[in-house]
């Protein structure tokens, strides 16, 4: 925390001495350089600042990582890619360790199949090794951190990276994901009624929890999201971008990347990120950069993933804009906001899509995520009799990348009139690729409103926000997979979400799917009892954790769907149906 108020305290301080003109507005355009952006070079603001450094989180391991794990079944093998920063690496050690969520301390050492020679699609490096490991059989169904050890110029080095790993006995032919979206950890939306942002509500400002010194009060419409995603055990959650704010300050990243990384691992399923427009802002441009933050926190600002041979997801980015573009001019103000995707993106995409055609088996879901929706143009649904909008148009298709001055600041006032969603390149292209490669869904953020639309075989899913701000109601959207067929995901007609808060109200607090433990739930009891409220008006499927000390146990309700002893502990996980409505208890020793 000291150190959190002290980065808070030195960039307030910063923020009072520099006028906020400074920076990319003193810059002539001519500085636009070759590379992408050309405004400065530095990665952060920290690079300038005394004391505070930041600790990237992708380092050696560059897959899997936290934003981008691997699902595996028991035996199955599992390529790890290391970069080992241009060194000779040998002497390979692998193992799986126990989440901050586990109350079990037994680690797994996945031995070593090969090490190859390998590359990455998104990470430069001159030498990145695969190595292969095989999932031991006796790995309990979990999720896990990763460690790799090994030997670089004599030294043995260690590299993490948590919630990589789940390990599953089978694939599930039937599954569920979860999309959740627009977290926006930072925001200063949340304080008052959405409508008019000058207002205050004490319930509000107990649920958003700004900065408060109490970790477990920060943020709590995300918390109070997160349990109840925790609860609802999917088989895997995307989260498509906008998970802070990155428009009060130009400097907000330094801290605000380094809560949601924390916040986000209290998810105790594997989560994929993609980044929405207020991650990646270099909103002053010559010291921070939110694209070089994704990278350090993240990694790959695109990719795939395949949940068995059930699924195949690309995430990509849709907020692929040069530098320039997405640079405010030293102010919190910003030009765009809204999406695009560059060509070779868009050929990424679409080989990959072609490679996944090769093997895919018939019955496969194949979906793409991001943060804007690709079916909502702005050149399509901007009003076309508005001068202002011919006159943007012309001079945008004209000048194309970088733009004046003059276009960028009419462009933001448009945006502001009309909003901005999919306002530049390759959405057309995009769907196109789509089409072509058989995808059936197409899931997205950045509205913070529900909507669902098909079009052409394809189902477009946009979720509302989990920031406070969401309409009709802060929500997320829970995926069911049957026999090669999304078979739901709206909570009710038209196309709504499930609610966070018991019918929708942000004011009372009260969450609408919540879990109680009656002993601490830390593996030193002998016995348990949860209560399980389902406030929404569907019943809910719900898995229910237990730590208890080592033995043989009773449970009252439900199914027990592990049973594993580690150590003195003993886990015991239980599966049940709660009715809509309605409170059910689990009771076990
Ligand atoms: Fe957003």
């Amino acid at each position: 925390m000291n150190h959190l108020f002290k980065i808070i305290a030195v960039i307030l301080t910063t923020f009072m001495v520099v006028p906020l003109s400074a920076g990319a507005s003193e810059g002539p355009i001519s500085i636009i350089g070759k590379q992408d952006g050309g405004i400065g070079n530095t990665t952060n603001y920290l690079d300038e600042v005394p004391n505070i450094s930041v600790d990237p989180k992708v380092n050696d391991i560059i897959y899997p990582l936290f934003s981008t794990p691997a699902i595996k079944e028991k035996n199955q093998s599992l390529t790890i890619k290391i970069d080992s920063q241009g060194k000779e690496a040998a002497g390979w050690a692998v193992k799986l360790k126990p989440t901050n969520h586990s109350a079990l301390t037994e680690t797994y050492e996945l031995p070593v199949q090969k090490v190859t020679e390998g590359s990455s699609h998104w990470k430069n490096s001159s030498k990145i090794y695969d190595v292969t490991v095989q999932i031991p059989k006796n790995v309990p169904e979990e999720l896990y951190d990763l460690e790799v050890t090994y030997t670089a110029n004599g030294q043995r080095k260690t590299d993490q990276q948590p919630h990589s790993v789940k390990v599953l006995d089978k694939f599930n032919k039937d599954f569920t994901f979860l999309h959740l979206t627009d977290t926006h950890i930072g925001s200063p939306r949340n304080l008052g009624n959405q409508d008019d942002p000058s207002t205050v509500s004490p319930g509000r400002l107990k649920e958003a929890g700004m900065w408060d010194p109490d970790p477990k009060k920060r943020w709590l419409y995300l918390q109070k999201a997160i349990k109840e995603v925790n609860l609802k055990n999917p088989d895997f959650v995307v989260v498509t971008g906008d998970l802070m704010y990155g428009q009060m300050n130009p400097q907000e990243y330094i801290y605000e990347y380094d809560e949601t990384y924390e916040m986000l691992q209290k998810l105790d399923v594997p989560v994929y990120l993609v980044p929405g427009n207020h991650d990646y802002y270099a909103q002053d441009a010559t010291l921070a950069d939110g694209a070089k933050y994704w990278e350090q926190y993240f990694g790959p600002q695109y990719f795939s993933f395949d949940y068995g041979p059930y699924a195949h997801f690309i995430g990509y980015n849709s907020f692929d804009w040069h530098k320039f573009d997405r640079s405010g001019h030293g102010t919190v103000s910003v030009p765009t906001w809204g999406g695009q995707i560059r060509q070779e993106q868009l050929e990424w995409v679409k080989k990959d899509l072609e490679e996944n055609e090769k093997t895919a088996q018939p019955d496969q879901i194949k979906g793409l995520f991001s943060h804007h929706n690709p079916l909502w143009r702005d050149r399509d649904i901007w009003p076309q009799d508005d001068p202002d909008v011919q006159k943007y148009w012309k001079q945008y298709d004209e000048q194309h990348n970088p733009q004046s001055i003059e276009t960028l600041t009419l462009g933001e006032k448009l945006g502001i009139q009309y909003d901005q969603q999919w306002h530049g390149e390759n959405a057309h292209e995009l769907i196109d690729v789509m089409k072509q490669n058989n995808v059936n869904l197409s899931l997205h953020g950045h509205t913070h409103i529900d909507d669902v639309t098909e079009k052409d075989g394809i189902l477009y899913t946009t979720t509302t926000a989990i920031e406070l701000s969401g309409k009709p109601w802060v929500g997320f959207r829970p995926f069911q997979v049957k026999n090669g067929n999304v078979t739901s995901y709206n909570y009710e007609e038209p196309g709504r979400s499930v609610p966070v808060y018991e019918n929708g109200d942000t004011e009372s607090g009260v969450m609408s799917l919540e879990s109680e433990y009656k002993n601490p739930n830390d593996g030193h009891s002998t016995q348990q009892t949860v209560t399980i409220h389902n406030r929404l008006n569907k019943a809910m499927t719900v898995t229910i954790p237990i730590y208890l000390v080592k033995g043989d146990y009773d449970v009252s309700e439900g199914t027990v769907k592990q049973n594993v002893r580690s150590g003195d502990r003993q886990y015991v996980e239980v599966v049940i149906t709660v009715p809509a409505n309605s409170t059910k208890e689990i009771e076990i020793k």
